[in-house]
């Protein structure tokens, strides 16, 4: 039989109060998981996400020591040095299950939490969670998951997932650099990309209302198109037509702004080039804008 929410989780803790840490105290809210306690590097953001979540603030390894179900939310940078300094403090047990959100580290940081006798797992949620958070952010949106010692998608990783809301998707033999490269290059990419647009049509002489109107306008038919059609036959615009004259005015506006956005702007068009098919449409383009490509951008 496979396992369910009821018999596993019981109660939930977080350790790392910021942006992941209140989705998912959110999340586990949502799902009538209570939160027991909250922990976090200062004692402020403990207490903000523990008032929220009806939870006691308290530290790491008393938090971690509360609940079955301990979520390390920290940077990924700290994230080794939290679990190892509750682990020596003796706040994992056998029984416990131990989860990290990143998308990045895999299990062996959980390590002593297993040397612990907890069982181990990662469920990191493949969206970008900003606050104000709400308790069904989560819901519907994929998540990554592994359990340590189990694979397929019945492990209790996913089991959580579902019960969270979300729709697990296996991380077992999936190179993690590469999938979480991936993720931020669709998701941040994007966001810094959108953030340099609009600044840039306030160089042009919009307002900032228009201007954030007209960024959220264009990235929403975007991402609908992607999603609707996948991306490469959403490319539009003037590299796809082979516009040469256009992206030189392109390059040469840019630059009187921002010069490393004009680089990134021109670096991005490259990479437009080297989707667009091969045959008439794409070989034609890429011929036209070779030229304005290699020369270098103070030429313009
Ligand atoms: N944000 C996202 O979109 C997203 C999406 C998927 C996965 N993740 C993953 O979620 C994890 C957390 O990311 P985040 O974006 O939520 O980061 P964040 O907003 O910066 O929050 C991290 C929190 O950890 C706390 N912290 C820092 N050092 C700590 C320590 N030594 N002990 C205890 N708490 C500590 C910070 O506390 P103070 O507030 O007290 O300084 C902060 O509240 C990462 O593994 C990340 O990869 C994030």
């Amino acid at each position: 039989m496979s396992p369910t929410s009821e018999t596993l989780f019981s109660s939930g803790t977080i350790v790392g109060a910021g942006q992941a840490g209140a989705a998912l105290g959110h999340a586990l809210l949502r799902a009538g998981i209570p939160v027991a306690a909250v922990a976090s590097r200062t004692h402020s953001s403990a207490v903000r996400l523990a008032t929220a979540l009806q939870a006691q603030a308290c530290s790491p390894v008393q938090a971690a020591s509360s609940a079955s179900l301990v979520f390390v939310t920290t940077p990924d940078d700290v994230l080794g040095a939290v679990v190892e300094e509750i682990a020596h403090a003796g706040g994992f047990r056998p029984g416990q299950f131990v989860l990290h959100c990143s998308g990045v580290l895999d299990l062996a940081v959980l390590a002593p939490a297993e040397r612990s006798g907890a069982r181990v797992g990662v469920l990191h949620p493949v969206t970008p969670l900003t606050p104000p958070d709400q308790a069904d952010t989560l819901v519907g949106k994929p998540m990554g998951c592994e359990a340590g010692g189990e694979a397929g998608e019945e492990n209790w990783v996913c089991v959580l997932a579902r019960t969270l809301g979300g729709v697990p998707v296996s991380l077992a033999g999936v190179d993690r650099v590469l999938y979480h490269a991936a993720a931020c290059m669709a998701a941040n990419l994007v966001v810094a990309m959108c953030a340099s647009a609009e600044d840039v049509f306030l160089a042009a002489g919009l307002d900032a209302a228009a201007a954030q109107a007209l960024v959220g306008s264009l990235v929403t038919s975007s991402a609908r198109n992607v999603t609707r059609k996948g991306p490469r036959a959403s490319l539009t615009g003037p590299a796809r037509r082979g516009d040469a004259n256009v992206i030189a005015q392109h390059f040469a506006g840019l630059q009187q702004i921002d010069e490393e956005l004009a680089h990134a702007y021109k670096a991005v068009t490259r990479r437009i080039l080297s989707l667009l098919p091969e045959g008439d449409a794409g070989d034609a383009a890429r011929e036209r804008l070779g030229a304005v490509l290699d020369a270098p951008l103070d030429a313009f």
